[in-house]
């Protein structure tokens, strides 16, 4: 009977002590006096000590993973912005251009044609081992822009026309044909460097070539060896671009190893850049993707020029890497040195025949 009244005031004793310790001391032990508690970050007060953790200072932690002890990082926000903002939507408006600037080319000048018609005769223009080659290189490059277009837009543009769970399947298996294609890219752009290297090293031939134009508005066709100064661009860029977005590939492929931009950096220091070295491992992780996209970007909207012309923009090409022969007038009107040099080495070689 007495324990009764007891239990309650006990209780009643309870309930009070949680609401002062709530609505009183609370507050108190947070905020002592506008100081935090342990000093941890070094800060003097609440707002610097949260000011601190939003601009990703480091804090102690006993794991061998110090990125840990980032609470906060802000590059991230910054990284999310980039990638989803003006990358996205410069690289969206890049390859439209790219498209545009095709249509427009077709629309104004048509299919180039043999000026002088099919010959009706043919001349090896790329053996196997260079045809291989360019559809190893360039197969794979194919699928690596539509899986890697797919990882930057396809939310957008796929995902409301398919559904959430085929885009997931999709997207899967995708980013596996991504990751894993990604090394034929790298062995079929190895070997056409090998192949193609000496003859796309600058030409006096070249600068005649690019002050015309390269013919290609008109109906003159400027002398040019085996590879015109337009394709020793392509050459060139498909190389840099090529080896360049392996590398930020590899960084990504292979998280927080590889150090990639702060390498980059410190070379170019070198030369006289002033670039921070000291980048965290999430960092390294931001710039190779910005990087891998941008570049990724530039290089398609350039191989879609690169397929019209290769294909429906110019009568007689497409044969150079389907069958490896061309018609010999298309071989005259656009590579009319690299004709004269072939016919004089089958001139020789008939001179001195083999024993
Ligand atoms: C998928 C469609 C493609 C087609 C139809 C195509 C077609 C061609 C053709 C016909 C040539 C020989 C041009 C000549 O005889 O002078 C060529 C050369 C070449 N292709 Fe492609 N190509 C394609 C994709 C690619 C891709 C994706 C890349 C690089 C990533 C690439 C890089 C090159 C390079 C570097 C050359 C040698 C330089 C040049 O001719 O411009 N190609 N291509």
């Amino acid at each position: 009977m007495i324990a009764r009244p007891v239990a309650a005031l006990f209780g009643l004793a309870v309930v009070l002590l949680a609401v002062f310790a709530t609505v009183v001391a609370g507050p108190a032990l947070a905020q002592t006096g506008g100081q935090v508690p342990g000093q941890s970050l070094g800060a003097t007060s609440d707002a610097e000590f949260w000011r601190q953790v939003r601009q990703g200072t480091q804090g102690e932690v006993t794991l061998p993973n110090t990125s840990a002890g980032v609470l906060i990082q802000s590059e991230g926000d910054n990284w999310r912005a980039a990638r989803n903002g003006p990358v996205s939507t410069y690289g969206a408006w890049t390859l439209l251009g790219a498209v545009i600037a095709v249509a427009a080319f077709f629309a104004v000048r048509g299919r180039i044609r043999i000026h002088e018609g099919p010959a009706g005769v043919t001349i090896e223009r790329f053996k196997a081992i260079e045809r291989f080659a360019h559809w190893l290189m360039a197969g794979s490059f194919v699928i690596l822009a539509i899986t890697g277009l797919n990882i930057l837009y396809g939310r957008y543009v796929l995902k409301p026309v398919i559904g959430p769970d085929a885009f997931a399947a999709i997207t899967l298996f995708g980013k596996y044909a991504h990751n894993y294609l990604s090394l034929a890219f790298m062995v079929g752009l190895l070997l056409a460097f090998v192949l193609w290297v000496v003859h796309n090293l600058p030409h006096r031939s070249d600068l005649v070539w690019m002050i015309k134009g390269g013919g290609i508005l008109g109906s003159a066709h400027p002398p040019a060896r085996k590879f015109n100064a337009g394709q020793k661009i392509l050459f060139w860029l498909v190389m840099l671009g090529g080896v360049s977005i392996s590398l930020s590939g590899i960084s990504l492929m292979f998280p927080f190893e590889t150090a990639l931009f702060a390498k980059t950096f410190a070379l170019l220091n070198v030369v006289g850049f002033d670039l921070p070295t000291n980048l965290s491992a999430m960092q390294e992780m931001q710039l190779s993707q910005l990087w891998h996209t941008i570049v990724a970007v530039f290089l398609i909207a350039v191989i879609i020029a690169h397929i019209y012309i290769g294909s429906l923009g110019m009568e007689g090409a497409f044969d150079a890497m389907g069958s490896g022969q061309v018609d010999v007038n298309w071989a005259r009107e656009h590579h009319s040195l690299w004709v004269e040099e072939v016919e004089a080495q089958h001139a020789a070689r008939r001179e001195s025949p083999a024993e």
